[in-house]
């Protein structure tokens, strides 16, 4: 409790408007979004229980619950949310939390992979840090946390610098560009960059072994400046 009143956390305006952007383009087309629940079912193969920090509408719960006995989403937004339980309605060893992942209770089940497919460049340092304190008494031994999607602190000036010269690339998507830039991602909108360096001490704190990977998000025109992160709990 104190952390979080603390630390403030909540979401921005700006991302929130951002986020529900995407609602109805996931809602009428998850071919995209499945397509990485495959990329990430490469990685983390599958297990007893997974929790997904930041489920969304549910696509890539619905994938992996073939891969898991049980799985369990924490959706802080209303819309995803709703949908999200209408998606999953039929599996019986899917459950769906309401609500900011860092007040969330998982009573006596531990989790064997714990997935934040996307999430961490939209909420800042000290909410996804206040998360993972409150997530790690969860995790099982040998379990591992999988985060995608990560911005790289250290090409964040190179690549605002460098801005014209990606315009200019063939292939490149300018409004993709538009919307990662820092602070410019969407009106009032957060974007956070990370740093792989400063992850590494953080997970090395808490017990974890981090190793950074290839972006799981393939068609992403700006996967130069992407990585997946992946935390070893022995
Ligand atoms: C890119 S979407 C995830 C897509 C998801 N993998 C799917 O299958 O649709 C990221 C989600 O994280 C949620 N989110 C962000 N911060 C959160 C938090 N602190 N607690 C719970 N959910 C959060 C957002 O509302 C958003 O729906």
């Amino acid at each position: 409790m104190a952390v979080r009143e603390q630390n403030n956390f909540i979401l921005t305006e700006g991302t929130k408007e951002y986020l529900s952007l995407w609602v109805d383009k996931f809602a009428k087309d998850p071919s995209m979004v499945i397509k990485k629940a495959g990329e990430i079912y490469n990685i983390i193969k599958g297990g007893n229980n997974l929790l997904e920090v930041g489920c969304g509408l549910g696509h890539t719960l619905l994938f992996l619950s073939y891969f898991y006995k049980f799985c369990q989403g924490i959706e802080i937004m209303d819309d995803f949310y709703n949908r999200c339980v209408v998606n999953v309605s039929e599996k019986n060893n899917v459950g769906i939390f309401h609500g900011d992942a860092v007040d969330f209770r998982g009573g006596d089940r531990k989790y064997d992979t714990i997935l934040f497919d996307a999430v961490l460049n939209n909420i800042t340092h000290a909410h996804f840090y206040g998360i993972m304190k409150n997530l790690r008494g969860l995790i099982e031994d040998g379990g591992v946390c999988f985060m995608t999607s990560l911005a790289d602190q250290s090409l964040k000036q190179q690549y605002i610098e460098g801005l014209p010269a990606l315009l200019s690339r063939k292939g490149f998507n300018p409004t993709r560009i538009a919307e990662i830039v820092e602070n410019n991602m969407h009106p009032k909108c957060q974007a956070s960059w990370w740093s792989k360096e400063e992850l590494g001490t953080f997970f090395e704190a808490m017990g974890g072994e981090m190793e950074c990977l290839a972006p799981t998000f393939k068609d992403d025109p700006a996967i130069e400046v992407k990585f997946d992160v992946l935390v070893r709990f022995p």
